[in-house]
């Protein structure tokens, strides 16, 4: 379905975000028929280019980023006719008054603000300034949405200055992903696992999102954030609020995001016990996280496992262990949920422990995977083993799930309809960063060491005991 005609600036049109992933997404929506032909993307940044220089520009992108789609050389030019330029100074008077020529009334109105949050003010306030902005239009932003809570509290204010929260979107492109959508329907669109998603049921739930990447080449950001601030005050944050909220009354925008947050807002403490930091050492063929950052003395940890809890009825007692980090031996995100043990077995001679584990893969291979008890066929009596009940969407939907929309395209999209639903609200990011806050100046006040851990690895050694020592154990990390 077509959206509402609409005018989309967006401010660091030039930058990386923009060529690798909005205008390629924005491409993608264009061919599907999504983006009316009536539809201005107006890139605005400090070079001077004229439309056809930028688009000559996007164009390298597309063919660069852009997937098989952008063979479609018909398709590629008229998109391209439907890009313009401005060059603007952020903090300065140039270019705005061009811009809001180019501004057209009676259609949605977007800012996607894809430069530093330190521009954030400048920008705003200027759209106001020159009235190229009004109560209808909508704001987009990414993260890092801050560093902690007090800068996130500032950056929240600035944006209030001059747009209401019903007209910001933080995008999370996790929230953008197909398969994590999936996670809402398969909770609460089944009458099969609700009723045993508590903790007498549940003996606890891993969260694992693995990388093989390194940080070479943003080794100047990432040095400062760390996979706390860039991973789980962020995505593994919102993965484990899809996972544990109540079931919102409807699936809308603000229904969603007051579930969410009561998730955070029940997040106890995290004991620096509970905690494991890491960093990668180099290979013969690849450097060490301290060679990537170029930084031989930093203490920045690419590699965080922790285990949670969240003090509510539903959750009380039921760990929630999180995992992520760059160079690991897969690219791999799962949520695996852990039943209890039978409290007893009929079976006679049967010592093993049987557990069903339901497994949500959500990049790559997804698909959700049922780990049930059957007998084990053969005429040895009543032997039990464990085996899965697998479903890959590849397989399970064919063609459609090959349609898999990417994140930003699909956040975009839903800027444009005006659905707020897979965006983070204000008060949700500072919730987040006030469970985080402590984590980290605990580390810096003691001053907290990583430890190493192979490239190619499941981490360092002591995640690994953070489960042995509950008597658990990590689901192995496969692609
Ligand atoms: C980004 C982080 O937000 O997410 C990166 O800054 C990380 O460090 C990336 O690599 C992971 O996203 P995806 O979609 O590849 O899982």
């Amino acid at each position: 379905i077509p959206v509402d005609n609409f005018d989309l600036v967006i401010f660091g049109g030039t930058g990386d975000l923009a060529r690798r992933k909005i205008l390629p997404g924005l491409f993608r929506r264009f061919l599907a028929g999504q983006m009316p032909a009536e539809s201005r993307v107006i890139a605005a940044a400090r070079s001077d280019f004229d439309d056809a220089g930028y688009r000559a520009e996007i164009e390298a992108a597309i063919q660069e980023f852009g997937g098989p789609e952008s063979k479609d050389k018909k398709g590629l030019e008229a998109f391209l006719g439907q890009l313009h330029y401005v060059a603007v100074d952020a903090t300065g008077d140039g270019g705005w008054d061009q811009l809001k020529s180019l501004m057209r009334d009676g259609v949605v109105k977007a800012f996607y603000f894809s430069v530093g949050p330190s521009l954030f003010g400048a920008l705003a306030e200027r759209l106001h300034k020159h009235k190229i902005a009004d109560r209808s239009s909508r704001l987009v932003v990414e993260k890092p949405f801050g560093r902690d809570l007090e800068t996130a509290k500032e950056l929240n204010a600035t944006l209030a200055e001059h747009f209401a929260e019903d007209q910001i979107y933080r995008i999370d492109h996790y929230l953008g992903k197909e398969t994590v959508q999936n996670l809402m329907a398969v909770r609460f669109a089944n009458v099969l696992f609700e009723p045993l998603w508590n903790s007498h049921y549940i003996d606890h739930i891993q969260i694992t999102v693995a990388e093989t990447v390194g940080v070479g080449g943003r080794g100047g950001y990432y040095d400062k954030s760390g996979a706390m601030r860039d991973m789980v005050q962020n995505h593994l944050m919102q993965l484990l609020c899809l996972i544990a909220m109540e079931a919102p009354n409807q699936f809308e925008a603000d229904a969603v995001r007051d579930e969410k947050l009561k998730v955070i807002r029940a997040l106890q403490p995290v004991d620096y016990h509970h905690i494991v930091r890491g960093q990668y050492d180099a290979t013969e063929s690849s450097p060490s996280y301290r060679e990537d950052v170029e930084n031989p003395r930093t203490h920045t940890e690419s590699f965080v496992a922790m285990k949670c809890h969240i003090a509510n009825w539903r959750w009380a007692g039921v760990p929630f262990y999180l995992r992520t980090g760059k160079r690991l031996k897969a690219r791999g995100s799962e949520i695996n949920v852990v039943f209890k043990d039978l409290g007893h077995s009929i079976f006679e001679g049967d010592e093993a422990r049987h557990r069903n584990v339901l497994t949500i893969r959500l990049q790559p291979n997804e698909g959700i995977d049922l780990q049930v008890t059957i007998k084990e066929p053969g005429p040895g009596g009543m032997r039990l083993i464990d085996v899965p009940l697998d479903m890959t969407f590849a397989q399970a939907l064919g063609d459609e799930a090959e349609d898999v929309t990417d994140a930003y395209e699909r956040l975009i999209m839903d800027v444009i309809r005006g659905n707020q639903t897979l965006f983070m609200r204000g008060d949700e990011v500072e919730a987040a960063w006030s469970w985080t806050d402590p984590i980290i100046e605990g580390w810096t006040a003691r001053g907290d060491v990583p430890k190493h851990y192979d490239t190619g690895s499941a981490g360092p050694e002591d995640s690994l005991m953070l489960m042995h020592r509950d008597g658990r154990r990590w689901r192995e990390i496969k692609g």
